[in-house]
């Protein structure tokens, strides 16, 4: 959608990035730590003053302790670490569940480990879980589930609640989680993320995982980091040694010095005033929506006032006839599920969102 976007000079609220600027500081920061030489391999594990940092930080956040130099590795990005934790624990003819609409690479990732996804949808409108069909998948074969919160692409965010019912669930299994959690610092409305890691029965048994291009802002610096307990983060770290050993110098060094004076968890109110700019504006539109977004960047709306056609169809119709790209929730799903839905990224300058609206508002109902 970004390719056609830009063929069609389209305004792009598809793809999940940021187009207002950098936090200066880091930019500053980054700069400042190449010329000061910090540009060869950094350690395995990630620089210990960055880990120290996050230690800092997510202990006083989320309330639960955490060793930094066991506990906690840096990695180049989110992807790289949801990849990375599945292929630690996968075999041939495991399975996992995925809770769908999801992130793209999960499903690739666990079947380039000779693993089988096996995907359960999410219940519209509201894409809560469906414990049932989570209980019925599970067996003797599953290994792990992936859980993501806030989610992509609908913002949906597990509660306590949902992460005990979890737990009950697979209390009496070795299943894994990984818990996907790359917006932990964007939920809005007053809501508190409930991090895996906080679960005393679910720690043991997660691997979760962070993005300092999502809490930063800066998904081009492709830079996170993975939690697990010692002994499954000694696994992880079995393959990060060969998969790409180390995580570039200066950028470490830029963010552990951001977060000596920045909490990452301070987010939420900028991002949520955003959301209701975008939503404000958009109720003017034809476009409807079931729920305002608890989370992340994205809003899922309906386009059923305006047309019936296939979500990809209009999702390209909108982007080539009224310059607006969006993306369609069908590929997010291993069947391509139509439930007739596009997600918008809201995670945008006021000016880029009025500028999308003022086209919108040019759509007929019944186009
Ligand atoms: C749910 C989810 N997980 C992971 C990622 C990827 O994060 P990173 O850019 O750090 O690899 C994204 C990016 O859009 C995402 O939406």
């Amino acid at each position: 959608m970004s390719a056609l976007a830009n063929e069609h000079k389209a305004i792009n609220l598809s793809q999940g990035f940021p187009d207002y600027p950098l936090h200066p500081a880091l930019s500053d920061y980054l700069f400042d730590a190449s010329r000061a030489g910090f540009n060869q391999y950094a350690p395995m594990i990630g620089l210990a003053n960055l880990r120290e940092q996050i230690a800092k930080q997510y202990s006083n956040q989320y309330h639960v302790a955490l060793n930094p130099d066991t506990q906690i590795t840096i990695t180049p990005g989110a992807t790289y670490g949801i990849f990375t934790a599945l292929a630690s624990i996968l075999s041939t003819g495991d399975e996992v569940i995925v809770l769908e609409p999801a992130y793209d690479s999960y499903v690739p990732n666990i079947e380039m480990c000779n693993a089988i996804p096996i995907c359960i949808a999410l219940k519209a409108p509201y894409f809560s879980v469906d414990w049932e069909a989570i209980r019925k998948a599970i067996n003797s074969k599953t290994k792990a589930i992936i859980v993501n919160t806030p989610h992509n692409p609908t913002g949906a965010v597990w509660s306590k609640e949902d992460w005990n019912t979890l737990y009950e669930l697979i209390k009496d299994s070795s299943i894994y989680v990984i818990a996907d959690e790359v917006y932990d610092t964007l939920l809005f409305d007053g809501q508190q993320h409930f991090a895996a890691y906080q679960h005393e029965g679910l720690r043991d048994r997660s691997f979760c995982i962070y993005s300092f291009g999502k809490s930063l802002h800066a998904t081009g610096w492709k830079t996170g980091f993975v939690l697990a307990n010692d002994a499954n983060m000694n696994l992880f770290r079995r393959l990060h040694q060969y998969l790409s050993f180390s995580v570039s110098t200066p950028t470490q060094v830029a963010i552990a010095r951001f977060l000596e004076t920045h909490t990452l968890y301070t987010q939420a109110a900028f991002m949520q005033e955003k959301r209701d700019f975008f939503l404000e504006a958009l109720s003017k539109t034809p476009f409807k929506i079931h729920q305002k977004s608890p989370g992340s960047y994205f809003q899922v709306a309906s386009y059923e006032a305006i047309s019936d056609m296939p979500d990809t169809e209009f999702a390209k119709w909108l982007t080539i006839n009224y310059g607006v790209a969006t993306i369609p929730l069908s590929p997010f799903y291993k069947n391509k599920k139509d439930e007739r839905l596009i997600r918008f990224c809201f995670a945008k300058e006021e000016q880029t969102i009025r500028n999308a609206m003022q086209r919108l508002l040019q759509i007929p109902s019944n186009a």
